[in-house]
């Protein structure tokens, strides 16, 4: 008595009861699901938020905003982790980013010029982060403020075509219980060294 032989197109692949038709069906289940499964890891990375609060690329609670220095207060603070210089001005609360303007380097506070120097080229700038002289082609770039009451926002940095404008503290209904937030994912550009108000005909 001879044993049966796989017809065309069912030749056995090596185990009992699976042909190559019902071999390739599985193997291209398993190909589309391992492929929906990566699909699917990749949206829940994509929309995962890639910066926690607290750190570079974040955003950082700095508290209440009567836990602000009064407007006009000097030197501005400098935050290492947000690399950002916070800097209460007469007109409002700014967030500079630590990085020169010109090339990059890390400029600093002059306490006995009360303005900001980089060491690499020269450039200076204000306390409010206008360019004044050197190389660099424009004022300091900033991080979005924003001043946050009950989970709204309810004042933040403004950009115009002229000027960054910070959101405004004093004076205003939510002057001492509403809560300071530095986004450091959000970065504007400063204004063209020709722009600034503070720069030395040279
Ligand atoms: S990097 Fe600051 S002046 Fe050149």
């Amino acid at each position: 008595m001879s044993a049966k032989t796989p017809s065309q197109g069912e030749e056995a692949v090596g185990q009992p009861g699976i042909n190559r038709r019902e071999f390739l069906t599985y193997a291209w289940g398993v190909a589309m699901g391992l492929l929906a499964a990566e699909g699917g890891a990749a949206t829940y990375f994509f929309l995962l938020p890639r910066f926690r609060a607290g750190e570079f690329g974040g955003k950082f609670q700095l508290g209440p905003t009567s836990s602000l220095p009064p407007p006009g207060t000097l030197p501005p603070v400098l935050s290492t982790a947000g690399k950002y210089w916070l800097v209460h001005t007469e007109v409002g609360v700014k967030a500079l980013y630590q990085v020169c303007t010109h090339l990059g380097c890390l400029y600093k506070w002059s306490e006995s010029n009360q303005r900001f120097e980089c060491p690499c080229h020269g450039s200076k700038f204000t306390a409010e982060g206008d360019y004044i002289e050197g190389p660099a082609p424009r004022s300091l770039d900033q991080f979005v403020v924003e001043i946050v009451q009950d989970g709204v926002v309810v004042a933040t940095t403004q950009e115009t075509e002229d000027a960054i404008v910070p959101p405004a503290v004093r004076g205003t209904p939510w002057a001492l219980s509403a809560q300071v937030v530095v986004d450091t994912g959000r970065r504007i550009l400063g204004k063209p060294a020709a722009k600034s108000p503070a720069r030395r005909a040279g």
